[in-house]
């Protein structure tokens, strides 16, 4: 097998490390890894390579930062090169971000066949640019691999063959189960007994300086009665320093490397946050979030899990952050198939796609 796995962007790497490794138990299996560069800081991405041991990128395309089309086109014209060279016969692209509808554009046009690791999740909100990556990643993908049911429901909904979509699970639990003994041995000894996980970057959020003001002075509050610390996304940073913002009550820091991040959910009292990954760790670790959105394409962590939608009622925050404080929020349990062997699974579903592909395209050609 010839197998091409394409990672940009941070929350990918967690996504790939299981199954590289996985596939690599497969005779006779060649791994090409294309990194775009769509994240380049070290703390963004080296990091993330170094702890969960992932063998360093073949390609880098160095894509950098720019506007979404900028990014989308340079990630195209590039990658389109590393396909025509190395000629894989499968391209596993993961997640929602601008690295992973470009490549799958690239090879839907090429003929090589995509498959979609985190198929299916929609948060029906197009003015999230994640969302267009996921509508069209999906309508363009030979295999799509989903996290949860309503996944599989929303595919089917948008007209895609059932044949073609697997509830797998959560492939990212798969790192998180393996990595949690070493990320609780790391939980750093200067962390207070209680405190609140704060991570924000969406443009959703952060884009908007009246919208940053408002809820950085409800944390600056928060921070009177609880410590607060709040790792900083590179984006976020930027624009705390455009809206010369007072964040003196809040202890920022930089972004940090996967297994602390980890230590400081498993160890955090409540998390705050908008990213998606961390609604879904959370969720496994049982520890109660604060999602700072209107919806979620991962509906999944409010049914079974810990997460609680705020939006953008700083009055609900504040109350549901008094309830956790005071001990009281709800119970929640981990989601079906989340338990550390999706990778697994996904790997014998590809390699048993690409034998039946293999023998049609023989038995054709007889
Ligand atoms: C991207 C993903 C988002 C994901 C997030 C995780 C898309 C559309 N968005 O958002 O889904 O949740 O990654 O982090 O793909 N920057 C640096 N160094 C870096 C990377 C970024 O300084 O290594 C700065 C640049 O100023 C850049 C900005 O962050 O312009 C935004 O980066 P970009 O990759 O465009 O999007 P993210 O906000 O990181």
């Amino acid at each position: 097998m010839r197998i091409c796995h394409v990672v940009g962007a941070r929350p990918n790497f967690m996504k790939a490390a299981p199954l590289i490794r996985a596939l690599s138990a497969f005779d006779g299996t060649r791994q090409l890894l294309v990194h775009t560069g769509q994240h380049y800081d070290a703390n963004m991405s080296d990091v993330f390579f170094q702890q969960l041991q992932m063998p360093s990128p073949d390609v880098n395309l160095q894509v950098g930062s720019g506007t979404h089309a900028q990014q989308t086109a340079q990630i195209m014209s590039r990658f389109e090169k590393v396909i025509e060279e190395h000629a894989p016969e499968m391209v596993i692209v993961y997640g929602d971000v601008n690295s992973t509808v470009a490549t799958a554009l690239v090879c839907a046009k090429l003929g090589v066949k995509v498959a979609h690791v985190e198929a299916g999740l929609r948060s029906f909100d197009r003015t999230m640019p994640e969302e267009i990556n996921r509508l069209v990643t999906d309508q363009l993908a030979d295999i799509l691999f989903a996290p949860s049911q309503d996944g599989v429901d929303n595919l089917m909904r948008e007209g895609v063959a059932r044949e073609r979509i697997h509830l797998v699970g959560n492939i990212m639990i798969d790192t998180l189960v393996q990595m949690l003994p070493e990320a609780k041995r790391r939980i750093p000894q200067w962390l207070p007994d209680r405190y609140v996980l704060v991570t924000l970057h969406r443009p959703s959020n952060v884009d908007d300086p009246e919208w940053l003001i408002a809820l950085l002075s409800s944390l600056q509050a928060v921070a009177q009665d609880i410590p607060v610390l709040f790792p900083v996304h590179p984006r976020t940073r930027e624009r705390l320093k455009a809206a010369k913002l007072d964040t003196g009550d809040l202890h920022l820091l930089d972004p940090m490397p996967y297994l602390e991040f980890l230590g400081m959910q498993t160890a955090a009292t409540v998390v705050v946050t908008d990213s998606g990954g961390i609604q879904e760790e959370t969720t496994y670790l049982g520890i109660p979030c604060l999602t700072m959105r209107e919806n979620t394409e991962r509906p999944i962590t409010i049914s079974v899990g810990s997460n609680v939608l705020i939006g953008r009622d700083l009055e609900a925050l504040r109350g549901q952050l008094t309830e956790v404080l005071a001990g009281r929020f709800k119970t929640s349990s981990i989601p079906n198939l989340w338990d550390g062997s999706t990778s697994q699974r996904i790997a014998d579903l590809i390699t048993r796609y690409l034998n039946s592909t293999r023998r049609s395209a023989t038995a054709g050609a007889k």
